[in-house]
């Protein structure tokens, strides 16, 4: 009886969303991120997100692309759950990790605080170290997540946190395969065995933004949310002249993890860079 009540009732809120259009909701600026955002999902522990393999192998690839030494000193730039960082530091490296949330700080520094591996909360504009790092990390479309003119202000303060010569390597999402193959379309995911999202995906073109819609059941409660989230998509080349004014040099980039290399096509911008300054 109660299941036929819950699936009553996530049917309705599920209409009340999929009826909507999204040109009628209301995008506004601080859709870019909301904190609690990935600290809500501490629980889930970013589930898919944790294929162990693949980890290794994206460490692998940036140690391989960025020339740095043993006991070298890292920035995990928005870190999320870490999950870079603790195998960065595993392999002998000194990682400073951070992010927004504080939540997730707290909850990292109990979890893996060491004092090769520390925790500290700060947002990218916050970032104001003097020529520490060896290496700086900012993964999984995070620089996506800030507005496009904090972009390059972001981007030079990494390269005054970096040693000179220090290494940066970025993921981003690659706007020509986003405009392909994601806006205007739907798709379902299912994560932790508990959350059934329905995401939207929307281009922006006057902006170059993606709008996204993401309307989530969570099993656990049974109840149905809604998130909006807004992100700047980059091409390949506004990317390097974005990483060129603030002291970078293009020294690797790759338009996946398996290496291959960028175009229309490609998922991903990865560049490995390296600090002039
Ligand atoms: C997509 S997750 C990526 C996390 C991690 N890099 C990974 O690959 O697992 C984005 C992260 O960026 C953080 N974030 C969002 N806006 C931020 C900002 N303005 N400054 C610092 N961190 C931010 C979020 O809290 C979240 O942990």
């Amino acid at each position: 009886m109660k299941h036929q009540k819950d699936g009553a009732k996530i049917i309705s809120s599920l209409k009340a969303f999929l009826h909507q259009r999204i040109e009628d909701i209301s995008f506004t600026d601080n859709m870019y991120y909301d904190e609690d955002f990935f600290a809500k999902s501490i629980e889930n522990n970013f589930a898919g997100w944790y294929d162990a393999d693949a980890l290794k192998q994206q460490i692998g690839f940036i140690l391989q692309h960025c020339k740095v030494t043993p006991n070298s000193k890292v920035l995990d730039a928005a870190c999320g759950h870490g999950r870079h960082a603790e195998l960065l530091c595993r392999r002998g490296h000194e990682v400073l990790a951070t992010d927004i949330s504080d939540q997730l700080i707290t909850h990292l520094t109990e979890k893996y605080g060491d004092k090769r591996l520390l925790f500290e909360k700060r947002t990218f504009m916050e970032i104001n170290y003097s020529q520490i790092f060896d290496l700086a990390i900012v993964l999984a479309n995070s620089l996506g997540l800030i507005p496009r003119d904090e972009f390059v202000i972001v981007l030079n303060k990494l390269s005054r946190s970096l040693k000179k010569d220090g290494w940066l390597f970025v993921e981003l999402d690659n706007r020509p395969h986003f405009v392909r193959n994601e806006a205007g379309k739907r798709s379902w995911s299912y994560h932790a065995d508990r959350w059934l999202v329905l995401s939207e995906h929307h281009y922006d073109s006057e902006n170059r933004l993606e709008k996204t819609v993401d309307i989530s059941v969570d099993f656990a409660d049974m109840s149905v949310n809604q998130f909006l989230l807004t992100k700047s998509l980059y091409d390949y080349n506004e990317l390097c002249n974005l990483l060129a004014s603030a002291n970078f040099i293009v020294r690797k980039s790759f338009g996946d993890w398996e290496g291959n290399e960028i175009s229309e096509a490609s998922p991903s911008l990865l560049i490995a860079a390296q600090n002039r300054l």
